[in-house]
């Protein structure tokens, strides 16, 4: 089974039952979680356990649960608290069809769901590589990583950010939980270190690269392949690289971080293909 089916099929199994009082929570949650997107994220995990040799069947439960951070921190980046934006996933978002607290509840709910899920094929044998992944995904995406990199995106509305709070931020709330993918692949696997480290700057390199497209997709999209509003950032006054850039040496940034991502690629004894092919789509992709 190739890697895009068993996420698909996985995150689907791991959603709980629907014949509970509170029903339209659960299918809150399960209308963002099978709503489509790149699964990015989750592919990152299984490439890289599959890269340091691990196995496929223990890195599952990780790439379900950063999948599951992820819509979390969508839902929430649409409520009109935040980005107040009516599609994602070429759907209307999550607080359109389920109003606001049902909206801020169930990712709070898929937060919880993916730490059950990150740990839920845990045995005395891989304990400690699972609980190691755990930890790093919890630093990720939480103050540190991809809260705190939301906090600097709302405050900088109106004002312009310069290049070194811009890096941060964008490393903060977008690096992290790619970043922390690229890990816990790793980690799950059992590799040493130095892999760890390199899968890092991989994550690190590409996360940035993929916000500042992301940025330039907010400009030049079109809404239907896109599958989220065009124009948004400009209508919430964003503090962006595209802002401070412009659109052309963003092009540019883009490409020379793939290029740094595909570099540490090299320290990797195995057959880094499919990873440098995938940094290479995403550097160019208009969705
Ligand atoms: C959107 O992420 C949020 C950003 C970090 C730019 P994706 O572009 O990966 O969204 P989906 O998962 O494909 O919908
Ligand atoms: C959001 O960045 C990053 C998250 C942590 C969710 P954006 O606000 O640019 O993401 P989109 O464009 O709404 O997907
Ligand atoms: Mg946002
Ligand atoms: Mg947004
Ligand atoms: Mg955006």
């Amino acid at each position: 089974m190739n890697f895009n089916t068993l996420i698909e099929e996985n995150l689907r199994n791991y959603i709980p039952p629907k014949n509970v009082t509170e029903r339209n929570l659960i299918q809150s949650m399960e209308y963002s979680l099978t709503a489509g997107g790149k699964r990015i994220r989750p592919l990152l995990v299984l490439e890289f356990c599959q890269l340091c040799g691990g196995a496929i069947e223990e890195a599952l439960p990780l790439a379900c649960a950063v999948e599951m951070i992820h819509t979390y921190s969508l839902i929430h980046d649409d409520l009109p608290c935040m980005d107040n934006d009516d599609y994602r996933r070429g759907k209307p978002s999550n607080h359109k069809v389920f109003g606001e607290d049902i909206a801020l509840l169930s990712g709070d709910a898929l937060q919880s769901l993916a730490f059950q899920t990150a740990t839920s094929g845990i045995t005395a044998e891989n304990a400690y590589r699972v609980a190691k992944a755990v930890n790093n995904l919890a630093y990720y995406c939480g103050a540190c990583g991809m809260v705190g990199g939301q906090v600097i995106d709302i405050e900088h509305e109106n004002k312009m950010a310069d290049i070194t709070i811009l890096r941060e931020m964008d490393i903060k709330k977008t690096s992290a939980i790619i970043k922390s993918a690229c890990e816990m692949g790793c980690i799950i696997a059992g590799a040493d270190d130095t892999a760890i480290e390199n899968a890092g700057i991989f994550g690190e390199s590409i996360g940035l690269a993929f916000q500042i497209q992301d940025d330039i997709l907010d400009v030049t999209a079109n809404p239907e392949t896109f599958g989220k509003p065009v124009g948004s950032d400009k209508e919430n006054q964003k503090s962006t690289y595209v802002s401070l850039l412009g659109i052309e040496k963003c092009r540019t940034l883009v490409k020379e971080l793939t290029v740094v991502a595909i570099e540490s690629l090299e320290k990797f004894d195995g057959d880094a293909t499919a990873l440098k092919n995938l940094a290479l789509s995403l550097a160019e992709r208009n969705y």
